[in-house]
């Protein structure tokens, strides 16, 4: 049973709360405690799973309690519930919380934010994995666009739409704006996939303060250089996302799903820049055996890691409130077919983006042995289609090789 800890320090909103979560009171185990103090030392005594607590409270407050539950419990989940009146206090849970509820917060929402969290935690089984995918509070960038990014900013008349370009560019950077936007924090509730969309959406002041004072972004440390560069990784990123959205466009008229696909396309392979950046000589090791055994790399991550990049990646997003489409793409890019799936969808867009992008570019190529999954192609009946797509990839390649897109 999944253990979940509310903290609030009004006796009325823990009173709703219990009454709103009274029906699931035999699928989780609930506790409610008033201020951070006894919040902390309740974690203490027992292993908990989830935290849901408020941001204005005596003594310690949400942005607090949930850095020190970060260091302590690395693999719970954290939650902030809170008004926006609070949004200058607010801004300083945006590196410690995964996710933001607006109070007043309506019993469904309430239930299917923790209801989905559980369910992404299972996702993955290996306790040491959650611990480094929970703690993350903010993901490297390339030092380039890192710089890029910061000097921007200091420009005095900075335009927002140069801010989101250059946010756009960045796989970590897109990810964090996106996680944002996309909890209630800021009032959007409608599903954003594009990160100049969503810079444009926070504004200009807000984004310098969470880039500059609240340090939402970070730059790469290269301590050690990998048999993958990080060059490589992002120019992967790139070609994915370019070819999804390509694909995404053939199939369907929906600019929504097109932005989906773009981004599932730049983000799918997060798991790595996780895993190379989190655990380099582990990494290494991996790395190497792919290159010696000529196998999938994805194949190499399980046997020695318990899990894959694949796993990895798509618990972060989930964790970030990232829609369940982007995130089930997110699993399934190297294996569509477990589930069986209709033709059109994310899941299929990026299996063939991904399969293409390793085919065509020599640098990624000996990661991925496998490549397409044919006999899936075939059973949602687009195996002769997806010919045609792969030549139009071909001849995108060809106009702009990857670096140059
Ligand atoms: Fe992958
Ligand atoms: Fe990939």
């Amino acid at each position: 049973m999944k253990k979940v800890l509310f903290v609030d320090d009004d006796q009325g909103i823990i009173n709703g709360l219990k009454r709103i979560m009274r029906s699931l009171r035999n699928e989780w185990d609930m506790h409610f405690v008033l201020d951070g103090q006894s919040a902390l030392a309740l974690l203490e005594k027992d292993r908990f799973d989830v935290i849901v607590s408020d941001m204005r409270m005596p003594g310690i407050n949400g942005a607090e309690l949930l850095s020190r539950v970060r260091e302590k419990y690395p693999h719970m989940v954290r939650i902030i519930l809170s008004g926006y009146s609070d949004q200058d206090l607010l801004l300083k849970a945006v590196r410690p919380a995964h996710q933001f509820l607006s109070k007043p917060c309506d019993a469904e929402t309430l239930k299917k934010t923790v209801l989905r969290i559980t369910e992404i935690q299972n996702i993955l089984n290996s306790t040491e994995l959650k611990e480094i995918v929970s703690n993350i509070d903010s993901l490297p960038s390339l030092p380039s666009l890192y710089q890029e990014i910061t000097q921007a900013l200091q420009k005095e008349d900075v335009a927002v739409k140069e801010i989101g370009e250059i946010i756009q560019k960045d796989i970590g950077m897109s990810a964090q704006i996106l996680k944002l936007v996309n909890s209630s924090f800021f009032g959007f509730f409608k599903n954003i996939s594009n990160p100049v969309q969503a810079t444009s959406l926070l504004g200009i002041d807000t984004v310098k303060t969470l880039v500059l004072s609240i340090g939402i972004f970070s730059s790469l440390k290269y301590d050690q250089e990998l048999l993958l560069s990080y060059d490589t990784l992002w120019n992967h990123s790139t070609l994915t996302a370019t070819f999804a959205k390509h694909i995404a466009g053939l199939i369907s008229k929906d600019q929504l799903f097109i932005e989906d696909a773009f981004i599932a396309g730049f983000l799918h392979d997060i798991g790595i820049l996780i895993l190379a950046s989190k655990l380099p000589d582990r990494y290494e090791k991996i790395l190497n055996k792919v290159s010696e055994d000529k196998r999938n790399i994805w194949e190499v991550e399980k046997e020695l890691l318990g899990t894959n990049h694949a796993e990895i990646g798509a618990y972060l997003l989930g964790l970030w409130r990232f829609s369940n489409q982007v995130v089930e793409a997110v699993i399934r890019h190297h294996n569509p077919e477990i589930f069986g799936d209709e033709p059109n969808s994310l899941v299929t867009v990026l299996h063939l983006a991904d399969s293409f992008a390793h085919h065509l570019d020599p640098a990624v190529q000996n990661l991925s042995i496998s490549k397409l999954d044919a006999q899936y192609l075939k059973n949602i009946n687009i195996y002769e289609e997806a010919q045609g797509w792969f030549s139009e990839c071909k001849r995108l390649i060809e106009k702009a090789p990857p670096g140059n897109m």
